[in-house]
């Protein structure tokens, strides 16, 4: 019996390994994004797994696993200790100065227009400026047009917002915007959000519907207006030394499993912007659809002044008078 046990052992230890590494000629790669699988980034990095291993014949194997905190998930693709990141371009801005124009309020139109500049020239030209910065911008994917949820009153003109204390993502544009309406903006991580709700430390913040959707926000959050007031770009970045070791048909791989991302996330943006208000209201929210957008964007002008000092105007223009 003993000796039965004893060689079971020694089986299972001769073959542990192999079950616990990766197979000879397999490379696993981590891919992170802040939220839940079924959200908007979740389809997204499942499509960028299912082309990379379908296409390499599983030479290559993508882990996806979630960290909240984006700019330290930006920092681990920096380093290397992950090989890919989604995420907003909230706190991109940080590493990519240039990429910061993006977050100006009111820049975009509509889907259409902000999916066409990032397919764009300007788009290719801010991606060709993360390399500097020890990453590789692959593509533009989408986080949404931020609204505004909190837990004091319907918000449809400026004057509801002043006074508000509104988490902004750690970026400095948005938090600009957020003081010139008077609001005490409060910079923080993804992660520390809900319990900053919890606790009252910050009375709003603001996210696209598919985010608000994903996460519940819901349950700590009761009035919703849609203020649409800032697009939310989102990029998938990959750690350079990674990307240059790779063979030109392997970088191939990944080229084209970003191009399913990108598809995968814009579609589930689409259905979720179709569909969530009326989720968010069958929840229980409070949702103002109707908002005085011209109001918003007159008090903002001192902020639309100081942003065309820091980027220059003309670009500003380029962006904003794109057909
Ligand atoms: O609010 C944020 O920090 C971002 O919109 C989020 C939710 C992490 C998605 O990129």
């Amino acid at each position: 019996m003993r000796t039965t046990r004893r060689l079971l052992l020694a089986g299972l230890a001769a073959i542990a390994p192999a079950a616990f590494t990766p197979a000879a000629g397999q490379t696993t790669v981590t891919l992170t994004h802040a939220l839940p699988p079924a959200s908007h980034y979740g389809v997204g990095a499942l499509a960028f797994k299912e082309t990379v291993e379908r296409l390499s014949n599983s030479r290559f194997r993508v882990t996806i696993q979630r960290n909240d905190n984006e700019r330290e998930a930006i920092e681990a693709t920096q380093i290397g200790t992950q090989e890919f990141v989604i995420t907003s371009t909230g706190p991109v801005g940080n590493f990519v100065p240039e990429t910061l124009v993006l977050d100006i309020p009111f820049l975009f139109r509509d889907y259409a227009h902000a999916r066409g500049v990032l397919d764009g020239e300007i788009g290719r030209e801010l991606l060709a400026r993360f390399p500097a910065r020890g990453l590789v911008g692959l593509a533009w994917m989408e986080n949404g047009f931020r609204n505004l949820t909190n837990n004091r009153r319907e918000v449809s003109s400026p004057e509801d917002v002043r006074g508000l204390k509104v988490r902004t993502m750690e970026n400095q544009v948005h938090m600009r915007a957020f003081q010139t309406l008077g609001a005490l903006p409060t910079p923080m991580a993804f992660s520390e959000l809900v319990p900053a709700l919890q606790q009252g430390t910050v009375d709003g913040q603001e996210n696209p519907i598919p985010v608000i959707v994903a996460n519940n926000l819901n349950q700590v959050q009761r009035f919703l207006s849609l203020t649409r007031h800032v697009y939310s770009p989102a990029v998938l970045i990959g750690n350079p030394a990674f990307l240059n070791r790779l063979s030109p048909a392997d970088r191939a791989i990944f080229d084209e499993a970003a191009k399913a991302a990108v598809v995968a996330n814009r579609n589930k943006v689409t259905e979720d912007e179709q569909n969530g208000v009326a989720e968010l209201r069958r929840r229980g929210m409070t949702v103002r659809e109707t908002v005085d957008t011209a109001a918003f964007q007159a008090a903002l002008a001192p902020a639309f002044q100081a942003y065309a000092q820091q980027f220059g105007a003309a670009t500003i223009e380029r962006i904003r008078n794109w057909r």
